[in-house]
């Protein structure tokens, strides 16, 4: 991967240039209906999140996923737009998280139940322990963005998170 510099303050252009060649996936409202509560009030099916990865996949035997994920303002009733979140398979797998721009919440929980919160803003560099699910939240008014980096072999199970209420049963 080459290096890159993710500035803040550019954002905007820094997406549409360095992000242009990353994996991008999006996550719209209709792909994890399981996740909220309600629906759009307008029929609407908003990009709740983009997340960007390098490098692309199949571009060599590394073992590292970095990814920036762009979760947009916004919300379904009355809960913020937010990652689906999940375990990852290997519960020896960590994850470091950087957050470029923007405010929210980081919810990190455990296969028992127990849910923690750390608080995002732009600067905010944290770990999600190794067997903890996470998911982040933004219900603030600016999009967040925040950087991952973990094994590509963890793996994420995204069913794991009923036992913290994340998703419905
Ligand atoms: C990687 C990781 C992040 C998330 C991304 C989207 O292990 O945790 O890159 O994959 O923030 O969230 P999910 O995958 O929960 O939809
Ligand atoms: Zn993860």
């Amino acid at each position: 991967m080459d290096a890159f510099y993710l500035d803040p303050s550019a954002f905007p252009a820094w997406q549409a240039g360095a992000a242009a060649a990353a994996h991008r996936a999006e996550r719209r409202w209709s792909d994890m209906r399981a996740f909220f509560a309600g629906q759009p009030a307008d029929g609407a099916d908003p990009v709740i999140y983009e997340v960007y990865t390098w490098p692309p996949q199949g571009a060599g035997s590394t073992d590292l996923d970095v990814s920036l994920t762009l979760l947009m303002a916004g919300r379904i009733g009355d809960e913020p737009f937010h990652t689906k979140g999940h375990f990852h398979h290997d519960p020896d797998g960590p994850e470091y998280v950087s957050v470029v721009s923007g405010e929210g919440l980081l919810e990190r929980a455990t296969r028992s139940g127990l849910v923690e919160s750390v608080a995002l803003r732009a600067g905010v560099q944290t770990l999600v322990p190794a067997g903890w699910a996470h998911r982040v939240l933004n219900p603030g008014p600016a999009p967040l963005a925040f950087v991952s980096i973990a094994s590509r072999h963890v793996g994420h199970d995204y069913g794991g998170v009923r036992v913290a209420g994340w998703v419905r049963p």
